[in-house]
């Protein structure tokens, strides 16, 4: 270890006394970010606490290598009630145990052998023509797959929408707390537990402790993730009209999520003090990594705001793309989400896709954003 002496201040964007960061990280937290990330691999914020952002595979290692060193009890998933329990709420060691009983059921292998038709199905049946808001529509099909994989058809639209709902909102929607929505969500979810439909998700839940509050966590976490992914898939497919086949729908998705990471922000807590590059880090800091500015590193990605699935056909950098995070916490739907989007993608295999809006822009709320309608125009063949 580095004596302290040694160690330096870290370098942070103008901030306006007294709020700091705060204002900017509301309205304009992408803008902040870069400028952050201008200063170099890593920099402070001063937003309601002192915090340390950092981007790249060093930091991703060091952050999400370290599940005891790097809790997420007190980190941002903690502020929304979406977020806030199960197995998001869950540090080591009994995170690993929890994991271990939940992975199988989500591993890609699984997920793409019980869903794969079904969600082919859900795509081409609710696949619009005409004009379309993609964010609409992404949030549609994406709650009907959610549906299907997790609770099967007897669970009840209207209470999976209005749970769901909040999600959609401008903040600080998905932040309140909703006791009444989560009450009733939970109520159909016990009652799908005690005689869960066969194939379905709930199977799984049914043999876990608090497989209800779990279960409901998954789906929240699931839901607009997803969706967003979607609308800012389709976007960029509207542009490039040669992309539009189904042997290009995987790299049409990984690079969505490469320069859209719908979780453009992750959190933990230091659990004791360390350093990082020089810097000190004290036990309790607010610790934030960056798949967006990770994504958008154009040491990592060269010309990277250009959307370019060309550039998976080379490998990638270790640690230098994470949409799904890394290490023991990473997405426990990354196959189940690659699955919904891939087939999503699929469905307008063919067809002339349009852009009615002529500019969008990401968004850091919750999960990145559009900011606005994206509007389209789908051409049956
Ligand atoms: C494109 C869609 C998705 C993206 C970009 C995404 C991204 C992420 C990220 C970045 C994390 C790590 C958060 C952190 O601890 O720092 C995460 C965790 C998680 N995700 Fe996803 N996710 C997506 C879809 C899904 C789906 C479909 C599910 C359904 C099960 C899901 C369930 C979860 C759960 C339960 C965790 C917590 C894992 C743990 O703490 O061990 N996500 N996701």
């Amino acid at each position: 270890m580095t004596e302290r002496s040694t160690l330096t201040a870290l370098p942070e964007p103008l901030g306006k006394p007294p709020v700091g960061h705060l204002s900017r990280w509301t309205f304009d937290s992408l803008g902040l970010l870069e400028e952050g990330a201008a200063l170099g691999p890593v920099f402070g914020l001063q937003l309601w606490r002192k915090a340390i952002v950092g981007y790249g595979p060093d930091w991703n290692r060091f952050v999400l290598g370290d599940m005891a060193g790097f809790r997420s009890k007190g980190s941002l998933s903690q502020l929304s009630p979406y977020l806030s329990a199960g197995i998001v709420a869950t540090d080591a060691p009994a995170h690993r145990a929890r994991r271990a009983a939940m992975n199988p059921t989500f591993h890609r292998r699984e997920v793409t052998a019980r869903y794969a038709e079904v969600f082919a199905g859900l795509a081409e049946r609710h696949r619009p023509t005409g004009d379309f808001d993609a964010s609409t529509f992404s949030s549609d099909l994406i709650r009907r797959m959610l549906t299907a994989a997790f609770v099967g058809s007897r669970f009840p639209d209207t209470v999976m929408r209005s749970f769901l709902a909040p999600l959609d909102t401008p903040l600080p929607g998905p932040l309140l707390r909703r006791p009444i929505k989560v009450r009733r969500m939970q109520h159909h979810l016990k009652r799908i537990l005690a005689d869960p439909e066969p194939g379905t998700l709930a199977e799984l839940f049914a043999t876990l402790p608090d497989g209800v509050q779990e279960m409901r966590v998954a789906i929240a976490a699931a839901y607009d993730t997803t969706a967003h992914t979607l609308a800012f898939a389709l976007w960029e497919l509207a542009a490039r009209p040669e992309l539009n086949t189904p042997d290009r729908a995987a790299a049409v998705v990984d690079e969505t999520l490469r320069m859209y990471p719908s979780g453009w922000i992750g959190s933990r807590v230091a659990a004791q003090d360390t350093e990082f590059a020089g810097h000190a880090i004290p036990a309790g800091r607010l610790v934030l990594y960056s798949p967006y500015l990770t994504h958008r590193s154009a040491e990592l990605w060269p010309d990277p705001t250009s959307f370019r699935p060309e550039r998976f056909d080379q490998p990638r950098p270790a640690w230098g793309y994470i949409p799904f995070s890394a290490g023991e916490r990473t997405c426990l739907g990354a196959g189940l989400a690659t699955l919904m989007l891939r087939s999503a993608v699929t469905a307008f295999a063919g067809s002339r896709l349009d852009r009615v809006t002529e500019e969008i822009h990401p968004k850091g709320v919750l999960t990145l954003t559009p900011n606005g309608p994206v509007l389209l125009r789908r051409t049956p063949d």
